[in-house]
């Protein structure tokens, strides 16, 4: 269910206009990691749905689903995976394509880090077209993971990434702007 109004670490959530190029109003959850209050009351809502739902693994995507994955896991008793882009892990990798405004990029894991059947809950700071999220649930779903679901901080309705979230599992999103 939707919460009748913000939460009140929302307004540690700073708008940058025209970063990092003209027309994108850029989302920075610099000041928000930066507070302690406003950190700790942000991650227990991020864990919030999921209470209760048995996760193996956190995913979180570079760079700043790392930050929120990595504090989210312990709260869930989960591991943690960090889904990378190209050339950072080591040793065979498997990877998908996405694509973005301009170009393309793709993100790895490494094979046989995820064990077929594992429980993953993916988590990223910001919905924007999707392609992200959606190239992320791809890559999961090729190693036989069962995704239960994806946790954003923030979705960017206008953006409409959500309709290319075609997982049969929740995308649960704190705030929309
Ligand atoms: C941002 C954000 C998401 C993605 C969302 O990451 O953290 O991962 O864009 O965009 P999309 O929904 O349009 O795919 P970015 O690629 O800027 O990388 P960063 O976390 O390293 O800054
Ligand atoms: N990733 C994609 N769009 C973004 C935005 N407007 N702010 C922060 N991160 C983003």
């Amino acid at each position: 269910a939707e919460p009748a109004t913000q939460p009140a670490w929302a307004s540690l959530v700073r708008e940058i206009p025209d970063f990092p190029s003209p027309g994108i109003v850029f989302r920075d959850i610099c000041p928000l990691l930066a507070d302690a209050e406003g950190l700790a009351a942000m991650l227990d809502d991020l864990a919030a749905p999921w209470r209760g739902v048995a996760i193996g693994l956190v995913a979180g995507i570079e760079a700043r689903g790392f930050i929120l994955g990595a504090a989210l896991a312990p709260l869930l008793g989960a591991g943690f995976l960090p889904l990378r882009k190209p050339g950072k892990l080591p040793g065979p990798v498997v990877e998908e394509q996405y694509a973005l405004e301009y170009g393309s990029d793709r993100l790895q894991l490494q094979a046989g880090a995820v064990a077929p059947g594992t429980r993953v809950l993916l988590v990223d700071d910001v919905l924007a077209t999707g392609g992200t999220l959606a190239a992320a649930a791809r890559l999961l779903a090729q190693q036989q993971a069962r995704v239960v679901g994806a946790g954003v901080l923030m979705e960017l309705v206008a953006l409409g990434g959500r309709a290319r979230w075609e997982i049969d599992a929740p995308l649960v999103a704190l705030l929309r702007h």
